[in-house]
C-alpha cells in the first residue's frame, strides 16, 4: 500500500474511533511498522502493574528482548507468580519483583530508595499501573485513589528517580518515561479547582478520564522539565486502545460483552508501550502516541485547558505530593513539541 493510502486508512481508522481503537486498527497499522531492535540487554526498565494485562505483557515483549526488569507490583504474592512465569516463558533471569503500591507516597518513597541504591542507571520508567474505581476510595495519605495512582503517583516516582533516568540517558539514546493513559481521557478536561471530587459527587469514570487527562500534562511537562535542566531524558504518553484485560473484564463487564469480538489482545495493547520503551526511531518529546504514531490530544475543544489552569494543576501535584517543582514553562505556555534527536 503507498504511503499516501496508508495515511487515509489511518486517518479513517482514527475518526472511526471504533476501527482505531480496536483490533482492527492494531491489524491494518502493523503492516507499516519497522521491527522492534532485538537487543535490549544493556537497558534497565521498571514496569508497575507488571503482573496483570498490558503491563504484565509489556514485561513479556521486554524481557524476550533481554532488558533487565524491575517489576513493581503491589501484591507480593502476584508479583511473585507474574515474576515466575515471566522467567519460565521468557528464559530471561535478570528480572527483579519490586514491592510499589503506586497510589501510596509512603510506597513510591520506599521503592525509590531501594531502587536507586540498587540501580544506578534507569533506561525507561512505564507508568503503567491504573484502575477504573467505581467507588471514591482514598489512599494512605487520604488522597482520592483514582488521582493518587494515575497522577501523584507517576509524577513523585518521575521526580524521585530523575537522577537515575540522567545517569541512563544520552543526548542521542534519551532515558524515557511512558505514561499509559487512555482514549477515554479524549472526553474529559483538568479540574484542578476540584482534583479530589470533594465538591462534585464522586464518578469513577470521570475521575479515570480527569487523571488519564492528565497522565498526557505530565508527559509534556516532565519533557519540557527535562529539556529545561538540560537532561538526556524524554517523556511519552500513549492509549493502548481497547484491551480484552482483566482490568476491563472487572470494572466494564457490559462495555467487554458488548465488544468482546473487536478488542485487542494484551500484547496488541501493549505494543505500543513496548515500542515507545526500545524503538530507535526518532520520537516527539512529550509526544502522545496509540499505534505507534503520534496523536490528537483533543477531539473536543472544550477538553483543552488554559495555561493558567495547567499551572494550577502543576502547583496542586506539588502540594499534594510534598515536592513542589518549578512550573516548567513560562506563560503563556507553549508547550515542547521538541524532536529528542534535536
Ligand atoms: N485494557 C484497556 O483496554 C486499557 C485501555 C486504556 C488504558 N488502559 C490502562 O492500561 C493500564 C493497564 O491496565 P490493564 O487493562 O492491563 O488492567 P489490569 O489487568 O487490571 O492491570 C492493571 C495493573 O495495575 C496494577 N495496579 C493497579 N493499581 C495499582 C497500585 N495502586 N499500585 C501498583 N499497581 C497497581 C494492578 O495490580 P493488581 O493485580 O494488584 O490489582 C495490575 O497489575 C492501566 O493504566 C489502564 O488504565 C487499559
Amino acid at each position: 500500500m503507498s504511503e499516501a493510502l496508508f495515511a487515509l486508512q489511518d486517518f479513517l481508522l482514527e475518526q472511526s474511533v471504533v476501527g482505531g481503537f480496536g483490533r482492527l486498527g492494531y491489524q491494518l497499522r502493523k503492516a507499516h511498522w519497522q521491527p522492534l531492535p532485538e537487543d535490549l540487554s544493556q537497558r534497565v526498565m521498571i514496569v508497575t502493574g507488571a503482573n496483570s494485562g498490558l503491563g504484565y505483557a509489556t514485561a513479556e515483549a521486554l524481557a524476550r528482548r533481554g532488558a533487565q526488569l524491575i517489576l513493581a507490583c503491589r501484591s507480593a504474592a502476584r508479583g511473585q507468580i507474574a515474576l515466575e512465569r515471566l522467567q519460565a516463558e521468557t528464559g530471561n533471569v535478570r528480572l527483579q519483583l519490586e514491592l510499589l503500591d503506586v497510589g501510596s507516597q509512603a510506597s513510591v518513597r520506599a521503592f525509590t530508595e531501594r531502587v536507586a541504591a540498587a540501580y544506578p542507571q534507569i533506561h525507561a520508567l512505564i507508568h503503567n499501573a491504573g484502575a477504573l474505581m467505581h467507588q471514591r476510595q482514598e489512599s494512605p495519605e487520604g488522597i482520592e485513589l483514582t488521582l493518587a495512582t494515575h497522577v501523584l503517583g507517576p509524577h513523585l516516582l518521575t521526580a524521585l528517580l530523575q537522577p537515575q533516568l540522567a545517569a541512563a540517558g544520552s543526548d542521542s539514546a534519551p532515558a524515557r518515561v511512558i505514561f499509559v493513559s487512555s482514549g477515554g481521557m479524549y472526553l474529559a478536561r483538568l479540574n484542578p479547582e476540584d482534583l479530589q471530587f470533594q465538591q462534585r459527587a464522586y464518578h469513577g469514570t470521570q475521575a479515570y478520564a480527569e487523571a488519564k487527562r492528565g497522565m498526557l500534562y505530565l508527559a509534556q511537562l516532565w519533557a519540557a522539565a527535562f529539556v529545561r535542566q538540560a537532561l538526556p531524558v524524554a517523556a511519552y504518553a500513549m492509549h493502548p486502545g481497547w484491551a480484552d484485560t482483566p482490568g476491563v473484564q472487572a470494572a466494564l463487564p457490559g462495555f467487554r460483552r458488548l465488544s468482546r469480538l473487536i478488542l485487542r489482545n494484551n500484547a496488541e495493547g501493549a505494543d505500543t508501550t513496548v515500542w515507545l520503551a526500545a524503538t530507535d526511531e526518532a520520537l516527539q518529546n512529550g509526544g502522545f502516541y496509540a499505534d505507534r504514531a503520534l496523536r490528537p490530544r483533543y477531539r473536543l475543544a472544550t477538553t483543552r485547558s488554559s495555561p493558567s489552569e495547567i499551572e494550577r494543576w502543576w502547583h496542586r501535584l506539588g502540594e499534594l505530593t510534598g515536592m513542589p517543582l518549578p512550573f516548567p514553562l513560562a506563560l503563556p505556555v507553549t508547550l515542547p513539541e521538541k524532536r529528542t534527536e534535536d
